[in-house]
């Protein structure tokens, strides 16, 4: 508190008063940093030593693998953390046990570099991996999924790794997710199959290179298919296979087609001070959208120097698909539209190295249907009805009241009679 004090007197204190309270200051300084450094420092070291982690998810790629084949998972958060120079200690556990893997006494299963091992895995090794990655002030985990599958031909879908290689070019297969049993080995030996036919050395439209690709050459729609690729790999004087499969999709290369403008409709009815957006839709079939040009003309200029405004503007390309069919569009925008737009020639363009269109189109004003024109004849005649109504029933009302006015009046006049 003396602190306080101090800084509180201002000017007014001599630099003998500071000096002379300056122990005193640091004391007090110190104890503060102290506590607020108990306070942020301590919660944080007990949290990871208590096993609070952050949870980043399930990792997206879902591991399939054959049965009685050797499985390497590598720890997702790991290639970023780079655990060899920093001192991370990372554990492995399924999501439904509490205790890690590998367990005691197991020889199956064990970590490496990070990494979870299963040589060989089975059936029963299919799950929810989480990995949890820790030192002294961090800590996170991931969740891996593993699947290990019966080696049969209808299991064939789920474990293949999808490639596409482009028709009529020669085109790289590559033997994937190899690196853990690989490592920095380039005297790999890997066997390729298609359709569970050896392919051999010698022949002239395969050929193994560099490891593990396998080099397709002048690929024909035959081509397409399953693959497997296959090495050996030695673990306590074992040998196991490792064997990937491969779908290969071969895609046709694309090329450019005749496009054919399908909207607007030779007239677009509008009405005047109203937004209106007309889209020129292109259909390019198989072809590319890249090389399509597609524009808009106004009594044929371009958009933009026939307006110098932005009243009427091209809107945004747009490339999409659909049923495998490729179209491109390009909206033209009136915001609003006016009396000079019924008399002005708009055209759609198209043009690529194929061909050169152009479809014509006007702008209609639209039959003023409105219902303020429509409702008027018919609430007068609901007017005229209701008045008539409302008189009548006025009328009746007051008939009433007359005759009870009439009755109290006979009444009043009746008593005195009475009375006397
Ligand atoms: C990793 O965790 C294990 C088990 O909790 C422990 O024995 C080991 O010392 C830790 N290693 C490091 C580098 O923190
Ligand atoms: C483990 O993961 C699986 C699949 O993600 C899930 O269905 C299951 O509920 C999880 N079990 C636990 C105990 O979290
Ligand atoms: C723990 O890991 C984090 C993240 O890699 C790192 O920034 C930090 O320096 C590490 N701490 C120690 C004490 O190794
Ligand atoms: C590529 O294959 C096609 C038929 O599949 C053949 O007609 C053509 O001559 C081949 N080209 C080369 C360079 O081998
Ligand atoms: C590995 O594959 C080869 C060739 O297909 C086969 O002869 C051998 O029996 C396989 N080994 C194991 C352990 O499955
Ligand atoms: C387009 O031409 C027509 C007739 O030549 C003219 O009436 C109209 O104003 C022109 N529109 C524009 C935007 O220049």
């Amino acid at each position: 508190m003396q602190s306080y004090r101090l800084w509180g007197a201002g000017p007014a204190v001599s630099t003998s008063c500071v000096l002379q309270k300056f122990p005193g200051v640091m004391f007090t300084w110190s104890m503060l940093m102290m506590c607020v450094s108990v306070f942020t420092i301590q919660p944080e070291e007990h949290m990871v030593a208590a096993g609070i982690c952050q949870f980043h998810g399930r990792h997206p790629k879902t591991r399939f693998k054959v049965e009685g084949e050797p499985v390497a998972m590598r720890c997702p958060q790991v290639p970023y953390l780079d655990s060899a120079s920093t001192h991370v200690n990372v554990t492995w556990r399924r999501n439904d046990s509490t205790t890690m893997v590998p367990g005691e006494e197991e020889t199956r299963v064990w970590i490496q570099d990070g990494g979870l091992w299963i040589v060989p895995a089975s059936r029963g090794d299919s799950g929810t991996y989480i990995c949890t990655v820790r030192n002294a002030s961090y800590c996170d985990e991931m969740s891996v999924e593993l699947r290990v599958f019966e080696k049969t031909e209808a299991s064939l879908p789920l474990i293949s790794y999808p490639q596409i290689i482009t028709l009529s070019t020669s085109g790289l297969l590559v033997c994937p997710d190899l690196s853990e049993f690989i490592g920095n080995k380039t005297d790999v030996k890997i066997q390729w199959y298609k359709d569970s036919v050896p392919l051999d050395q010698d022949n002239e439209k395969f050929l193994s290179v560099r490891g593990t690709r396998l080099l397709v050459n002048n690929v024909s729609l035959e081509d397409a298919g399953y693959y497997r690729c296959a090495m050996t790999f030695a673990h306590r004087g074992r040998q196991y296979n490792i064997t990937r499969n491969i779908k290969l999709r071969v895609k046709k290369r694309e090329e450019e087609t005749i496009p054919v403008i399908i909207s607007p409709h030779q007239t677009i009815s509008a009405s005047l001070g109203s937004r209106l957006t007309i889209p020129c839709k292109v259909f390019l079939g198989a072809g590319i959208h890249a090389t399509t040009l597609l524009w808009w003309t106004i009594n044929s200029t371009h958009v933009e120097d026939a307006y110098l405004g932005t009243r009427v503007t091209e809107g945004r390309r747009q490339e999409y698909s659909e049923n495998n069919e490729n179209y491109i569009e390009v909206p033209l925008i009136f915001d609003p539209v006016i009396r000079e737009d019924l008399h002005t020639d708009f055209k759609c363009v198209v043009r690529n190295t194929m061909s050169f269109q152009m479809l014509r189109t006007t702008v209609k004003e639209a039959a003023t249907f409105s219902w303020k024109i429509t409702l008027a004849p018919l609430s007068l005649i609901f007017l005229v009805f209701g008045g008539i109504w409302m008189h009548r029933r006025c009328k009746r009302r007051t008939g009433k009241a007359y005759g009870l006015m009439e009755l109290k009046t006979s009444h009043q006049i009746l008593n005195p009679i009475q009375v006397k």
